[in-house]
């Protein structure tokens, strides 16, 4: 297995390029299985959780190729052939957004069979709310042996559907269903995070009507059965990777460029910054941090977008270690995201945690450990501290790093980072 070992890095400096967004990427593949057309897929990033989807769409009978080569983050993917509506425990297992092909395979052919996901690290993230929405729309669902077993002999039907919790992928499964329906579903408390108005644009450019997209009110015209003409899509940058890599800038002390972003995609995680004492520049695709003369403590409450997102969570942890007084961090969306605190403290960090509220007290002078990734922000908020940490220190089983971020040594080494990526 991989480890990254990291030392005290004196100060960052250059342009980083930020990749095309992994949660973007998932359920954009999700939806080439209501595609009639080969699609072009680029900008696709170049991480775990992007191959494991290409390999269960093959899985399913789906083909893919990379027309410009691997490293194009290019590929062509038809679905025309897929003839398998099981997606299997194997694969889920490793992947839980697998659970993304639940609407899609339904809609299509009517039954489909798509493991439980089962819990993660940082919570048990049911999916009740996926399965009950799609009920609303005609679904009988059955969970035997492990599995979702889904049905609906006369096709998905159009209909109101109120979510009783924000939910992503639950809104990104139903956006997908509705858009092959019999009639009109309208989808209350839908989800707005940019993953999901992407998938919303690129569904309304094959010819779907919906109105609403970007507001948490969408209401969706299905084709009913028909298959979609899906236009070439290029992957939205990665708003997670970009605030990440701000935080590399800030904990480093660092003036850091990043191109290839959406800077309103990133406005509660500026404002936070600009809190903590960083300055900005700031174009229409490019972001310049500068820095803060002290760093002051922060309040921070995860919320659902565009309030502040809990995928910046634990990095902000490990920046507020280095703030001159406490800071208070609330996790709002998973009851067991703090997998970070423990591995933090352990480098010197001063955190008390109070149910899901964590009060840092800062400034703390981080030491260099051997520590280990339990999850995939938690894995990167450890690299953080790493940066800002006295001596060396070895983040272990990085397979959760490898899930969320493309080439995280090289794109930090070349900033000037010490930071290598070595064997157990
Ligand atoms: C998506 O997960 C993201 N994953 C997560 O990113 C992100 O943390 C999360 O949204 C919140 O923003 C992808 O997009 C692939 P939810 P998702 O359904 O859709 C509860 C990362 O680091 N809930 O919005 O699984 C759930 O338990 C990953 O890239 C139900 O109770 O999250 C949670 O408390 C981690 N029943 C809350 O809702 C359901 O049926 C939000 O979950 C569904 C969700």
């Amino acid at each position: 297995m991989d480890y990254l070992q990291i030392s005290a890095s004196a100060k960052l400096s250059g342009t980083l390029t930020v990749s095309g967004a992994k949660n973007a990427a998932l359920p954009i593949l999700a939806a080439t299985i209501l595609a009639k057309n080969p699609v072009s897929v680029s900008n696709l990033p170049h991480v775990a959780d992007v191959r494991t989807f290409l390999r269960l769409i093959k899985l399913l009978g789906g083909e893919y190729s990379e027309p410009h080569g691997e490293l194009s983050g290019r590929q062509l993917i038809d679905t025309r052939s897929l003839d398998n509506t099981t997606a299997t425990y194997e694969i889920v297992k490793t992947m839980r957004a697998s659970i993304l092909t639940l609407g899609p395979l339904l809609a299509r052919f009517r039954e489909c069979r798509v493991s439980l996901p089962g819990g993660c690290a940082i919570g048990q993230r049911p999916v009740d709310l996926h399965l009950k929405a799609l009920e609303k729309m005609g679904a009988i669902i059955n969970i035997t042996e492990g599995y979702i077993h889904a049905t609906a002999p006369s096709g998905l039907s159009g209909a109101t559907i109120v979510f009783d919790k924000i939910t992503v992928t639950g809104s990104e499964n139903l956006i997908m269903a509705a858009a092959l329906a019999h009639g009109t579903t309208k989808i209350l408390n839908a989800a707005k995070e940019p993953e999901v108005v992407s998938l919303c644009e690129i569904i309304s450019a094959a010819g779907v009507e919906i109105r609403g997209i970007g507001t948490d009110e969408l209401e969706i015209v299905g084709t009913g059965g028909e298959l979609l003409e899906l236009q070439p899509i290029r992957v939205i940058p990665d708003r997670i990777e970009a605030g990440t890599y701000l935080c590399a800038g800030a904990i480093t002390q660092s003036e850091i460029t990043l191109d290839h972003v959406e800077p309103k995609h990133l406005e509660a995680v500026i404002d936070k910054l600009t809190q903590m004492g960083f300055g900005f520049e700031i174009t229409s695709d490019r972001i310049t941090i500068k820095p803060a003369k002290r760093i002051a403590p922060i309040e921070i409450v995860t919320s659902e977008y565009p309030a502040f997102p809990t995928d910046m969570q634990a990095q902000f942890m490990a920046l507020a270690t280095q703030a001159e007084g406490s800071s208070i961090i609330e996790e709002r969306l998973f009851e067991n995201r703090f997998m970070h605190v423990g591995e933090l403290v352990r480098m010197g960090a001063q955190i008390a945690l109070r149910g899901n509220t964590a009060s840092v007290t800062g400034r703390a002078a981080l030491t260099g450990a051997d520590v280990m990734a339990t999850d995939l922000r938690a894995s990167s908020a450890l690299v953080l501290a790493g940066l800002a940490a006295k001596g060396t220190t070895r983040v272990h089983r990085i397979y959760h790093l490898d899930r969320g971020y493309e080439k995280i040594e090289a794109k930090l080494g070349a900033l000037g980072a010490n930071i290598v990526r070595l064997e157990e």
